[in-house]
C-alpha cells in the first residue's frame, strides 16, 4: 500500500483535469496559503531569502511567497508534476507570478530529489507534507534537503502531534478540524521525541514550536542546520566515510 494516495499519480492528474486542483490538495486555499505566508514573514523571511516549498503542490502558499519574494527566489517540489502543472498554468499565469519565478524552479520527484536547484536555501517549507509521510519518507527528505540549506538555514514543517499519554498504534481524533491521524497510516501523527530524534541522525536539530492556527491542528516543527552539523554533510552525500 503507497503511504500515501497522493501516490496514484493518475487519479490526481485526473482530479486536477476535472478542475479540482485546489480541492486535492486541501482546499482552504486562501486561509491556508495565507497562514504559511504569513507565519514564515513572521518567523524571519524576507524578500532576498531563497526559499523552497517542499511538497508545494498546486501553488496554494506559492502564489503568496511568489508575490512576495524577489525575482525568482521561491522554488518548488512535489510528488505530482499535475498538481505543479496546475498551479503554474492556472494560478501562476493569470496572477502574472510566471514572470516572477521561472518554470524550471519547479521538479517533479518522488525522492526529494532537490539537485537541480544550484544556490542553496535560507528558508525550506513542508506544509500539510510530513502529515502524509512514514517517519523513513521524513528521514530521507531531511538528510536529502541538509546539503543545500545555507549556513544556518531553517526548515518548517507541520505534524499532527500525538499526546504523549496516547499509544501510537491508536487512531487519535484531533480539533479542530475532525481528522482522525494514525500510527501507521496517512494521515499519520507523531510524537515530539520521534522528530527529535530523526532531525538528530539527519543533519538537523529540531525544535518544538507547536500551535500556529492551522485548522485542522497541525503543529509546527523547526529544523536547523548547525554549523557544526555541517561536517556530517559530507557523510549524507556519500562524499566520506
Ligand atoms: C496536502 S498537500 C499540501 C500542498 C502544499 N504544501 C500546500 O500547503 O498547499 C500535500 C502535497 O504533498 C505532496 N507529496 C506527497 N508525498 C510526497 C513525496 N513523497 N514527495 C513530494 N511530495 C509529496 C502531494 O503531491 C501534495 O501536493
Amino acid at each position: 500500500m503507497p503511504e500515501n494516495s497522493y501516490y496514484d499519480q493518475n487519479l490526481v492528474e485526473h482530479q486536477v483535469k476535472s478542475g479540482q486542483h485546489r480541492d486535492v490538495i486541501g482546499g482552504m486555499w486562501d486561509e491556508i496559503g495565507g497562514l504559511q505566508f504569513e507565519f514564515l514573514v513572521a518567523h524571519g523571511l524576507l524578500p532576498h531569502h531563497r526559499l523552497i516549498d517542499v511538497g508545494c503542490g498546486s501553488l496554494r502558499g506559492g502564489v503568496q511567497f511568489a508575490r512576495y519574494l524577489d525575482h525568482g527566489n521561491y522554488y518548488g517540489i512535489d510528488l505530482n508534476q499535475s498538481l505543479i502543472d496546475a498551479g503554474y498554468e492556472l494560478e501562476f499565469k493569470p496572477a502574472g507570478l510566471d514572470s516572477r519565478v521561472p518554470r524550471n524552479n519547479f521538479h517533479a520527484t518522488a525522492d526529494f530529489d532537490f539537485s537541480p536547484f544550484e544556490k542553496p536555501f535560507d528558508f525550506a517549507l513542508a506544509l500539510s507534507v510530513f502529515t502524509h509521510l512514514t517517519l523513513n519518507s521524513i528521514r530521507i527528505c531531511l538528510e536529502r534537503l541538509a546539503p543545500s540549506m545555507a549556513p544556518g538555514g531553517i526548515f518548517f514543517a507541520t505534524v499532527f502531534a500525538l499526546n504523549p499519554k496516547l499509544p501510537t498504534w491508536k487512531p487519535a481524533l484531533h480539533q479542530p478540524g475532525g481528522i482522525t491521524t494514525y500510527g501507521d497510516r496517512d494521515p499519520y501523527h507523531y510524537r515530539r521525541e520521534d522528530l527529535t530524534y530523526i532531525a538528530s541522525v539527519s543533519g538537523w536539530t529540531a525544535e518544538w514550536i507547536g500551535q500556529f492556527d492551522h485548522p485542522r491542528d497541525q503543529q509546527m516543527v523547526c529544523f536547523r542546520i548547525a554549523e557544526d552539523l555541517r561536517r556530517s554533510e559530507a557523510v549524507l552525500r556519500g562524499e566520506s566515510d
